[in-house]
Order: structure tokens, then C-alpha cells, then sequence
């Protein structure tokens, strides 16, 4: 086994959280989280997010409403919406995915767990834009739930598999289909 292997088993496995234990989220663990946020890689270096830390029960409790599948949100302590600026497109979409990821990451290395919460298709995303006060030129899909994990199991009815393909299924070698050599 390589050397430096652990630290990658440690992060392999970030599961989606959405039950959360009733306890805060430090303040300190919140500006570690933004700060690893912010040093993110983007398109053109352009570092085009705003996060917005919100903590209010009935706020959370409002944005979980927006559909069931979100529902679970209401129950974390805390969350970091994600705003973009007008105009954005492809290479913002990019980078939302890796500051998302860093948030996720970061927050089960110091402990805790994270999870999406999208808020849907636009009329959704309005609304939630409202209840976060983000004007409506901005972008904003996303919240991510951070707190201690109650437990990894999805409490929805209908929620997706957890498992991952095998990487036979997803890589090729030198060539679309080609098999890995001895
Ligand atoms: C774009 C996007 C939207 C998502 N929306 C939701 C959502 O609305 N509700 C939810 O519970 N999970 C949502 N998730 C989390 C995925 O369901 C989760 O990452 C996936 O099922 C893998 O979970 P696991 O790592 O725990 O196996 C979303 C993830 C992404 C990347």
C-alpha cells in the first residue's frame, strides 16, 4: 500500500449527511470552513462565490420547506448558501462543484458532516433568494447543511442508492475501452 494512502481513505468516503445532532457549529469550525472555501480553485482564478452562514432556526426551517426532498435541511444547525454573480454560466456551475466539495470535505476532516440541499428549478431558487435576502440578478442553487452527524442514513422514503460504481465500469486505459496493462 502507498505510504500516504490514509489520508485519502479518510476523505474517500464523504457521505451525504441529513441527520444532524442538536448542537452548534462552533464559530471557529465555520471560519476554517470558509477559509478552505476561499482558497478553492476557479475558472480564470475568478473566485466568483459569495457564502452567506445562516444559523436562524425559522430561516433554515423556511428553506427546507421549498420541497421534500430538502426537508431533512431543517433539522441541521447551520448552513452556507452559495451565491453567484449575474451572468454566470458553465465555468461557474465548475466551480461551484469544487467549492461545494471542499465545504463537504473539509467539514468530516474536522469532524462533522455536510450536506447539499438544492433548492430546485427557478421558481424555487427565487424563493429561496428571498428568504436569503440575495438579489435577484445573483445565482444561488445550494445550501450546504453542515453540523455533527446524528447518522449517515437518508431519512427520505425514495432516496438513491449509496453505493459507487466499480472502476472497472469507469476507466479506460490509453485509449475509450482500453484494459489496463499488467
Ligand atoms: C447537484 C446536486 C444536487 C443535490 N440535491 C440534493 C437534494 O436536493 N437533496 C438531498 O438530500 N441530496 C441532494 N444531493 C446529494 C446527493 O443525493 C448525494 O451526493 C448522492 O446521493 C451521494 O450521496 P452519498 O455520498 O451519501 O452516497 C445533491 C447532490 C448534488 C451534487
Amino acid at each position: 500500500m502507498l505510504a500516504l494512502v490514509k489520508p485519502l481513505r479518510t476523505i474517500r468516503r464523504v457521505s451525504q449527511i441529513r441527520q444532524y445532532k442538536d448542537e452548534p457549529v462552533p464559530h471557529d469550525v465555520v471560519d476554517e470552513l470558509l477559509e478552505l472555501a476561499r482558497w478553492t480553485g476557479s475558472s480564470r482564478n475568478g473566485q466568483p462565490w459569495h457564502f452567506i452562514v445562516v444559523r436562524d432556526k425559522e430561516r433554515l426551517r423556511t428553506i427546507a420547506a421549498l420541497r421534500p426532498s430538502i426537508n431533512w435541511a431543517a433539522g441541521a444547525p447551520l448552513g452556507i448558501a452559495i451565491v453567484f454573480p449575474p451572468g454566470s454560466g458553465l465555468g461557474e456551475a465548475y466551480d461551484e462543484g469544487r467549492v461545494t466539495e471542499r465545504l463537504l470535505t473539509g467539514a468530516k476532516l474536522l469532524g462533522y458532516g455536510g450536506g447539499v440541499a438544492w433548492f430546485g428549478e427557478p421558481p424555487l431558487q427565487a424563493e429561496a433568494k428571498r428568504i436569503l435576502g440575495i438579489p435577484e440578478d445573483r445565482h444561488a442553487r445550494q445550501i450546504v447543511m453542515i453540523g455533527r452527524a446524528a447518522s449517515a442514513k437518508d431519512p427520505r422514503p425514495k432516496g438513491p442508492p449509496r453505493g459507487r460504481k466499480p472502476l472497472s465500469e469507469l476507466v479506460s486505459y490509453e485509449r475509450w475501452g482500453g484494459s489496463k496493462s499488467a
